[in-house]
């Protein structure tokens, strides 16, 4: 199956880095603080994070007790800054696609808790990664994931919104939701793979792959929030994010 590692792009990798680096940006607002919310207490969990980019999420796990921390990811140059940046002594970086996953289940290797942020929208095999992750788990383990919300990633061109005559965004344009697969978009460059799974596949194939799935969340403004940053309503017609909290159910109860 094809695997995309458009962060290893010159031109994408500097756009996303200016996005990440701004002092306010749509992750820290509301993908990050709800990734943390669905989170159990970290102390002395053993932890892997699928797509974990510059590693920020990793060195919080240690910060906020966790044992040990794998990150993986397919980009050697966000895998770069991680080990510049977020290094300690019980992280281990690994530059390997998430498609690979069975190589560490291999090792015999065994986590309480998976995470992945924004990186699964990238991957095809939805199910294979699902499987893989069920393998890594001790039982009763979590898998806690941020996506691109459905509603974003069956976008395939063309305005994503209608606007009124002074530009405000008025309602979403939406077309072929139910058509599930590659999509490509531009963001920064060109021919930017995103895989679209309609809610009931994400959720189902949790459910096949012997999870149940216990909280999600669609981030959404609070009033606070929209006193400070006005354009963030237009989350009320579409959100963003979509957050998910699973956990392995125990052999012999599914
Ligand atoms: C939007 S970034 C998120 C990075 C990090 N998780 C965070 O939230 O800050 C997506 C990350 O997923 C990685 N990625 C994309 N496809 C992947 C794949 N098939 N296997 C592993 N990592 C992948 C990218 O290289 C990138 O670092």
């Amino acid at each position: 199956m094809a695997k995309q590692n458009i962060y290893d792009n010159d031109v994408f990798f500097e756009g996303y880095k200016g996005i990440r680096d701004r002092e306010v940006n749509a992750n820290k607002l509301f993908e990050i603080p709800a990734l943390f919310s669905l989170l159990p207490d970290l102390k002395g969990k053993r932890i892997l994070d699928l797509g974990c980019g510059f590693g920020e999420h990793c060195r919080r796990f240690i910060e906020e007790g966790a044992v040990r921390v794998t990150g993986i990811d397919i980009s050697e140059k966000m895998l770069k800054i991680a080990r510049e940046e977020n290094s300690d002594p019980a992280i281990e970086y690994i530059n390997m696609p998430m498609e690979d996953l069975g190589k560490l289940a291999e090792n015999g290797e065994k986590y309480d808790l998976v995470v992945s942020s924004l990186a699964l929208h990238y991957v095809e095999d939805f199910a294979g990664v699902v499987r893989n992750v069920s393998n890594l788990l001790r039982e009763g383990g979590e898998f806690v994931f941020s996506q691109e919300h459905p509603l974003n990633t069956c976008h395939v061109g063309g305005n994503r919104w209608t606007r009124d005559e002074n530009g405000k965004k008025m309602f979403l344009n939406l077309a072929y939701y139910g058509v599930e697969g590659e999509k490509e978009s531009t963001w920064f460059v060109d021919n930017v793979k995103k895989y679209h799974r309609t809610f009931s596949t994400v959720i189902n194939t949790l459910s096949e792959g012997g999870f149940s799935v216990e909280r999600i969340i669609e981030p959404m403004p609070t009033a606070e929030l929209l006193e400070k940053y006005p354009d963030y309503a237009d989350l009320f017609h579409k959100p963003d994010f979509m957050l998910v909290k699973a956990t392995k159910k125990h052999k012999g109860s599914y």
